[in-house]
């Protein structure tokens, strides 16, 4: 082997060490590594069926064929993407406010909700390179890594009370009242990661009065919507804080409700105080985009948009939406009473009344460990489960296992 000089172009990467696993995505690499013929995954938020399978929506494939068919050109699609998804799936999202907010808001399609984020830290530190982003504690694993990796400064609000497994209300709302004018109040819309407890209509209209009397603006992630409850109700709290605040941002993630996960299709927008100001969002917005990466996919927006503008394929969709739910609160209410069984002195109904994919059990991180280690249950290090890998085939085994380590700890 030739030796080695210091600077040399051969050693450029010679200090670089390996990195820990991503804790959520290394669960899924972990997972895949255990030979084990009864592991259970409960890590990454993918939806499950009965059978372990994240299938293709029925509508969406429908409408991947129609695009594929109808397809003339791969020509580019823009800076800004596809305009009929933005349009759509801000329609989506901001319901019958979509048309009353148009001409105020500054969309852009993203390399899916990672890439709204990420397009709207770097918008935010551009426009405001001092304003910090208050996430709340705990957040989504990396929420923290790919908002404070554009060099805007981030800090955590109170969200959650183990002790009553519900919001750390009096406490979060201590934190904003305190908060300076300008500061960002990152807010999940729904199905909050990693918990699965979502602020209640009164808690989101207390948070939208201090967002309004502090000059605060509120940065909503809306991950997951019609996952919680339904299309709607899951985005009655961005829609109260569109309404009225004067400037909201907002990434939205195709990635669950249609299961597209691989595509990455998502949007970014921001709600602006007026028309001028959305119309100057929108060139930084496509400089970001076409200094990161030039422009963004077209294919799985292309499918959403598709969906979202065929009354028949959206109907289609929209009860696939409703049936995943309905099969994750059955889910949720099957593991709370298996568990319960188990341990009739222990309350589980926590889990019935946390919404979307995620609860947090709450164990010792010793006691994670065992379950990951030695029972083959697999999920990241906080102690999130996605509740889609529940099934009829292995609850018990899921329940045995987690009161075998309760019962250890
Ligand atoms: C999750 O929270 O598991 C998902 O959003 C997938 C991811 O990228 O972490």
């Amino acid at each position: 082997m030739p030796a080695r000089r210091a600077g040399d172009a051969s050693d450029m990467f010679g200090n670089l060490e390996i990195l820990p696993p991503d804790p959520i995505l290394g669960v899924t690499a972990a997972f895949r590594r255990d030979t084990d013929p009864d592991k259970v995954d409960l890590g990454v938020g993918v939806y499950r069926d009965e059978y372990g399978n994240t299938p293709v929506p029925g509508a969406v494939r429908a409408a991947e064929q129609a695009v594929l068919s109808e397809q003339t050109t791969k020509v580019y699609v823009g800076p800004a993407g596809n305009l009929e998804f933005n349009e759509r799936i801000l329609a989506l999202a901001l319901g019958p406010l979509a048309p009353q907010l148009k001409e105020r808001i500054a969309a852009i399609q993203t390399v899916g909700g990672c890439g709204a984020l990420r397009m709207g830290a770097e918008l935010l530190h551009a426009a405001a390179p001092d304003a910090v982003v208050h996430v709340s504690d705990p957040t989504w694993a990396n929420h923290e890594p790919l908002l404070g990796n554009s060099g805007i400064a981030l800090q955590r609000y109170p969200y959650y009370e183990p002790s009553t497994r519900s919001v750390a209300f009096d406490q979060m709302l201590g934190h904003l009242e305190r908060l300076p004018p300008g500061a960002v109040v990152l807010l999940h819309g729904c199905c909050h990661n990693p918990t699965g407890v979502d602020l209640v209509p009164a808690q989101w209209d207390a948070v939208a009065d201090v967002l309004e009397r502090r000059g605060l603006v509120p940065f909503v992630d809306l991950a997951y919507q019609g996952f919680g409850d339904d299309l709607d109700t899951d985005a009655a709290g961005l829609r109260l804080l569109a309404r009225r605040l004067p400037t909201l941002l907002l990434a939205i993630s195709c990635s669950k409700n249609f299961g597209l996960y691989r595509e990455r299709a998502g949007a970014f927008a921001v709600v602006a105080e007026n028309a001028a100001t959305a119309r100057a969002i929108a060139t930084h917005q496509a400089r970001i985009g076409r200094r990161m990466y030039s422009m963004p996919p077209d294919h799985g927006a292309a499918i959403a948009a598709r969906v979202l503008s065929d009354a028949t394929l959206y109907r289609a969709w929209a009860d696939e939406v409703a049936a995943m739910v309905a099969r994750m609160k059955q889910l949720r209410s099957l593991l709370a009473g298996r568990l319960g069984a188990r341990r009739p002195d222990l309350d589980f109904s926590w889990l019935t009344r946390q919404k979307g994919m995620f609860s947090l059990l709450g164990l010792a991180p010793a006691a994670i460990g065992a379950l990951c280690n030695e029972e083959h249950v697999y999920m990241p290090p906080d102690g999130r489960i996605n509740l889609a890998g529940v099934s009829d085939t292995n609850v018990d085994r899921v329940a045995d296992a987690i009161v075998r380590v309760l019962e250890r700890s």
